[in-house]
């Protein structure tokens, strides 16, 4: 592998309403080749390799700098190709396919031996899920093997959710990105693994404790955790981090963006709900009061936020509840 030559990374551009099937196979044969390639999911865009294919796996690991003791997400375009992969397919499993998939949840589960050792990080389980993003499920299905895919980003990185978020980072590191516009979701899938009994929350995400309690009863959270890889490498407490320092003010966001500029330092402002005339911020970013729209928009404005080159990012605390907890664990992460 030539480890440090640069590449030309072609952009293939589809619409997700009427996709291009010939020319997302251009994508899918540099999958079956070995290459890399990067893909829209309903959550964030990932970066895709035969999951099969240990040499091509390798290049994910290269690419992103990513650490090998941290296992990467297998994603399939049905519960057939998902049930080859594992060595005990449970009722509970069984269960949370039929209610959440295709969508963002990941479920870690006993592994075969069809499945090579770098993709879970030596581990016995595998995390798989089925994307519901059209473009993901057309390019798993044409590539016809299951594509092992993390985020689109340099490691310890924010995640991306548009095109041109991945070729920021990864321009010039990998074959292609199939640009199928934002993704919807915003932020990474639920992780969930099933080695555990009761099945144990590695990652909030969009969807919530709340609903998958209500389909299989009670799971732990991650504290508890006892597991094989204890914590979740994705759960290190430095990641999903924007360059400029962030920083979530509990009560009067504003005041703390007037200080810290009167300080003499340059803010991004990321509030809730009402546009503002307050100008004390370099940059000011009005996000959505619902959890859903608030994900969707989070990374795309974080990213804005370091182009930006703001010195600081204040975030207004966002509300409570279930459907925030992904959020307000993405936004705990960047504090770091
Ligand atoms: O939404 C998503 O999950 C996106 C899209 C592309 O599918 N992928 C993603 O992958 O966010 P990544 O690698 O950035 O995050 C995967 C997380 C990591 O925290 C990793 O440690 C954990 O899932 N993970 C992967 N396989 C695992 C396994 N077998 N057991 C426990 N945790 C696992
Ligand atoms: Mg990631």
């Amino acid at each position: 592998m030539g480890f440090n030559k640069p590449m030309l990374t072609e952009i293939i551009t589809i619409n997700p309403e009427a996709i291009d099937l010939p020319l997302l196979n251009r994508a899918a044969g540099i999958l079956r080749s070995g290459g890399l390639v990067a893909f829209p999911t309903e959550t964030v865009y990932g970066l895709g390799a035969n999951a099969l294919d240990a040499d091509a796996v390798a290049k994910i690991f290269l690419a992103k700098g990513r650490p090998s003791t941290n296992p990467i997400i297998v994603h399939v375009h049905d519960i057939q190709s998902a049930m080859a992969l594992v060595s005990t397919w449970t009722n509970t499993g069984q269960k949370l396919a039929d209610r959440f998939w295709p969508g963002p949840l990941s479920l870690a589960m006993p592994k075969t031996e069809h499945i090579p050792d770098i993709v879970t990080a030596g581990g016995s389980t595998v995390a798989i899920r089925i994307p519901s993003h059209p473009v993901a499920r057309a390019l798993i299905k044409l590539a016809g093997v299951p594509i092992a895919a993390p985020s689109a980003n340099l490691s310890m990185e924010i995640s991306p959710t548009r095109a041109s978020h991945v070729l920021k980072s990864l321009d010039g590191k990998i074959d292609a990105i199939v640009d199928g516009g934002p993704c919807p979701g915003g932020i990474e899938s639920t992780v969930l693994t099933l080695a555990t009994d009761p099945p144990t929350l590695l990652r909030p995400g969009l969807i919530t404790r709340r609903a998958i309690e209500a389909v299989i009863g009670k799971v732990q959270t991650n504290q508890n955790y006892v597991g094989e890889i204890s914590p979740s490498p994705g759960m290190m407490d430095r990641h999903y981090a924007p360059r400029a320092g962030l920083e979530i003010a509990v009560e009067n966001s504003g005041q703390r963006v007037r200080a810290l500029s009167n300080a003499g330092l340059r803010i991004g402002w990321l509030k809730l709900g009402n546009p503002t005339d307050d100008n004390a911020a370099g940059l000011t970013i009005t996000m959505p009061t619902d959890s859903s729209g608030y994900a969707a928009h989070l990374y795309a404005a974080l990213h804005e936020m370091d182009e930006a080159g703001v010195d600081r990012i204040v975030v207004e605390m966002p509300p409570n509840g279930d459907d925030w907890t992904g959020i307000l664990d993405r936004l705990t992460r960047a504090k770091h």
